[in-house]
């Protein structure tokens, strides 16, 4: 209630959310709540009461900003280190002084295990090593990797250290990004991608060598195509592969693959100090700043490492470092910001692996992407706030949605590594020592277990596997989530009631993307309307980075994003945001007028002319005229059924039509402060921060659904029949 008097309305909805988001998690984490309530309410206090000095900061109209502040200084208790490794001749690197134990190996052993610390080399160098020792004469190298942007930045360097354009003999393919040609020799690629190839080939006789590489993190996909490759090899015995992964759990992939030989790259390292914070810290993102301006202003040059979340908060950290660099002037040495996440444009994806100048200190922002996927040199501090983004399946809203929590202890002692490369590091963790024991699992779970299984089921059965609860995966789900993908594939209509699939169902698996957008797309061709879902999808998916209000011209920009806002909703809100600029011919000034950010707009562009290519490759777009007025919320209706909810009796909040979950419009939303709410709405994606927020909203009618969605209607009445005695 305090927080309220000192202005609650004083902090951006952002603040807003991750105030209750934080004072959640550390709920969660159950230690003295009472003081670090205090200390953030403490520092709101500042924020409302004393506005900054003028004389510090002349032009401020900082509200939201976070800040630094010398006397607020965040104390650390050092308390273990973790020790050196062997360090071998250290011009080279690792594998380099492996290869030809690692390349007999490969030569006489269909599969081997490598694994090696992060910087070693793996990724770089053993694809080049196959292509120089032949491999690559009968077939592509492919080199697999989880996240896109170390697919794209990892050709982008080995095509480099080659010698060739990249495209060329060395290429990649992420999803909406194919930059391969026939000369591509060393494929790197997305783990999904590599996937997907089953479709076409199921025996992937294109390649003669496969890398799954970063197989620890073991996402979805690089377990199915474990699984995938397992078989393969089976009936193509001169296919060679290689599973890669950092230094954890590699037993257990040697195993899966028939006792596979394991080889261990001796990594090195020099010992890194372990810093904890004494009392927990209220606001990650306040303390990170903090600590990044104490290690700069305190400790010998070395470039720092953040680890963040997601996003929004590489974004807002940048900004305010970048502030403060700006007020502290030239009483401080230089500070160099490097922030790096998928979205960046790849110019400035470079730049965090350019030298730093002599005298200067970078500081790269980044997301668990810098844990072990990209190796960055020169990083001698580590900021760790012990947080991720991870997608999460949530049984009670039966959602999936992307969730921050903390990390597992193998991930923050991988992070904690970053700091010793070059020299002897040091690793600020913004947690107590007692959270990291007591709190922190020991490893992250697989994606298989957390997560809607309905894409990857539905992309199995076209591949041919006949019966998905026999499929050997590293980590078998549970056979409640195998049942639960296939109810939503019986839903969509992609499988029959015999739990087969259908020719609906095998459409919709050609398309690289949720079944649930897979079916509006296929439903948007029937009911002529092809062009704005398109456009819906390819912008749906922005929501959260494309309406932007600067600092100082908030109102300015409400204004101008209340002129964009349309009765029926988010979607036709920002299908009406893809006219206006399309019709100032893709203007970068429409977008400064109307507070929207372009590089999101470019980037829907080749995303929607992507998804076109795919429909009209899929036979889907048809000269059909949309006859009907409500064809589009039709469509989207036909695969977003499920995410529909009723207003309340109370008229103020809804509860979604299948579990019964109360929810609320997003302040964002263009229906959010519309008097009367519509009785029906139909949501893109649920946010939980201090509620769960529906995001993505558009009004509907309850008996379209019937229309569009007989299955899912059908069992919904079932449920409601009463139980015969
Ligand atoms: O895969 P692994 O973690 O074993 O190492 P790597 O990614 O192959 O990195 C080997 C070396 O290449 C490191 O010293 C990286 O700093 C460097 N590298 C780079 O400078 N730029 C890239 N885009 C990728 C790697
Ligand atoms: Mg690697």
């Amino acid at each position: 209630q305090d927080i309220e008097k000192y202005g609650w309305e004083n902090l951006s909805q952002r603040e807003q959310e991750e105030f209750t988001m934080k004072k959640d998690m550390l709920a969660s984490f159950n230690l003295e709540n009472e003081s670090w309530e205090e200390q953030q309410l403490n520092r709101v206090k500042r924020k409302v009461e004393d506005k900054p000095k003028p004389e510090l900061e002349p032009e401020s109209e900082d509200e939201s900003g976070y800040e630094y502040d010398s006397d607020q200084a965040i104390e650390f208790d050092e308390t273990e280190t973790i020790p050196e490794q062997d360090v071998e001749d250290d011009s080279k690197l690792p594998v380099m002084l492996h290869r030809k134990q690692l390349m007999d190996l490969v030569k006489h052993n269909q599969i081997v295990i490598v694994a090696g610390e992060t910087g070693s080399g793996k990724t770089t160098k053993i694809p080049q090593f196959l292509y120089e020792d032949g491999y690559a004469e009968h077939g592509k190298i492919a080199c697999t990797q989880p996240r896109r942007i170390a697919a794209m930045s990892v050709a982008t360097r080995v095509a480099q250290e080659m010698n060739v354009r990249l495209g060329g003999k060395v290429g990649y393919t992420i999803r909406f990004d194919d930059n391969t040609s026939k000369e591509t020799r060393i494929q790197y690629m997305t783990d999904g991608m590599l996937m997907r190839e089953f479709l076409t080939d199921s025996e992937m006789s294109k390649f003669s060598a496969v890398m799954i590489d970063e197989a620890h993190e073991r996402t979805l996909q690089t377990d199915v195509l474990l699984a995938l490759i397992r078989d393969i090899c089976t009936v193509r015995p001169e296919l060679k592969v290689i599973i890669s992964s950092a230094t954890i759990n590699s037993d257990r992939f040697s195993s899966y693959f028939g006792h596979a030989p394991v080889y261990v790259v001796p990594g090195r390292r020099f010992p890194v100090d372990i810093l904890y914070v004494k009392q927990p810290e209220a606001n990650y993102l306040q303390a990170a700043i903090m600590t990044v301006f104490q290690i700069h202003l305190t400790q010998d040059l070395g470039d720092i490492l953040v680890f963040l979340p997601g996003q929004e908060d590489i974004e807002n950290m940048a900004e305010s470092l970048q502030e403060t660099k700006l007020r502290l002037g030239n009483s401080i040495k230089d500070l160099l910001i490097c922030p790096i996440y998928a979205n960046l444009p790849s110019e400035q994806q470079a730049r965090i692996f350019e030298p730093t100048p002599n005298g200067a200190r970078k500081v790269v922002l980044a997301t668990n992407i810098a844990e072990t996927s990209l190796t960055i040199d020169g990083i001698v501090y580590v900021v760790d706030p012990g947080l991720v983004k991870e997608k999460e399946y949530n049984p009670r809203t039966m959602m999936e949605s992307l969730v921050t929590k903390e990390c597992s202890q193998a991930s923050a002692n991988q992070r904690a590594g970053r700091a010793g490369r070059v020299c002897p590091g040091k690793c600020f963790r913004l947690y107590t020592r007692q959270a990291y024991e007591d709190l922190l699992q020991p490893e992250s779970r697989p994606e298989v277990l957390r997560v809607n299984l309905a894409a990857i089921v539905l992309l199995l059965m076209s591949f041919g596997v006949s019966n998905v609860f026999e499929f050997q995966l590293l980590d078998m789900p549970t056979p409640e989530a195998l049942v639960k993908a296939m109810q939503t594939l019986y839903q969509l209509g992609a499988v029959n009631g015999a739990g087969k699939l259908t020719k609906l169902g095998r459409q919709m698996a050609e398309f690289p993307a949720d079944p649930m957008l897979a079916k509006v797309l296929i439903a948007s061709g029937t009911l002529g309307c092809s062009d704005e879902i398109i456009t819906i999808i390819a912008m749906v998916g922005e929501l959260g980075n494309l309406f932007y209000r600067p600092r100082g011209k908030k109102e300015e920009a409400d204004f101008a994003h209340n002129s964009l806002s349309q009765p029926e909703g988010d979607h036709f809100t920002l299908l009406q945001v893809w006219f206006q600029w399309s019709a100032s011919n893709f203007s970068y000034q429409w977008c400064r007028d109307h507070f929207v950010q372009h590089r999101t707009m470019k980037r829907v562009r080749d995303v929607r002319k992507q998804l076109f290519r795919l429909c009209e490759r899929a036979g889907i777009i048809s000269d059909a005229q949309a006859n009907d007025p409500n064809a589009i919320q039709k469509a989207l209706l036909a695969g977003y059924f499920a995410y529909t909810a009723r207003l309340s009796k109370s008229g103020d909040f809804y509860i979604t039509q299948g579990t019964k979950q109360s929810v609320w419009i997003h302040p964002s939303s263009s229906l959010h402060s519309r008097k009367p709410l519509p009785k029906y709405v139909l949501f893109h994606e649920l946010a939980l921060t201090s509620r769960e927020f529906m995001r993505g909203v558009l009004v509907v009618e309850p008996e379209w659904i019937r229309q569009v969605a007989p299955h899912y209607f059908k069992q919904v009445e079932e449920r409601k029949r009463p139980v015969l005695r």
